[in-house]
């Protein structure tokens, strides 16, 4: 929370991802003047955990934190949820919580149940033209 980039909101929110190698790669939001370019905390740490670690290859992500000073535990946008699913297998662990101390403990399925992925996407030709 502390390194987020939050000029409009005030919000800093920070997030924290431990991998199968034992680091811990953390994130927080920056936002941007154009309001929709912000990079959530959640993104932010997955992104930098995938040029960190490779954590597509023989790293994975085995556990995800999120933290806010919310009214209740933080809950991820629809956005860091695709995110998480795209990077994460969906028993991977997520806990969400805010200052006070409340906690939700979930899953990356959970969050996104019937997630889009790449194998719906299986078994396709190439592209058809006349369709
Ligand atoms: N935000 C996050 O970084 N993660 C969340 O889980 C919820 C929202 C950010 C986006 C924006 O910078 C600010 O919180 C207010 O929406």
């Amino acid at each position: 929370m502390k390194k987020a980039y939050v000029p409009y909101s005030h919000f800093p929110v920070g997030a924290a991802l431990r991998l199968s190698n034992g680091a811990v790669v953390t994130g927080a939001n920056i936002e941007n003047a154009s309001y929709g370019l912000t990079n959530c905390a959640e993104r932010t740490a997955i992104f930098r955990a995938q040029m960190l670690h490779d954590v597509q290859g023989d790293t994975n992500i085995i556990e995800i934190a999120v933290v806010a000073d919310s009214d209740g535990a933080i809950s991820p946008c629809g956005a860091c949820r695709q995110v998480m699913a795209e990077f994460c297998d969906a028993d991977v662990p997520v806990v969400l919580t805010d200052l006070k101390g409340d906690e939700l403990h979930t899953t990356v399925g959970d969050l996104l149940p019937y997630a889009f992925d790449s194998h719906q996407m299986d078994d396709k030709d190439e592209p058809d033209a006349t369709k």
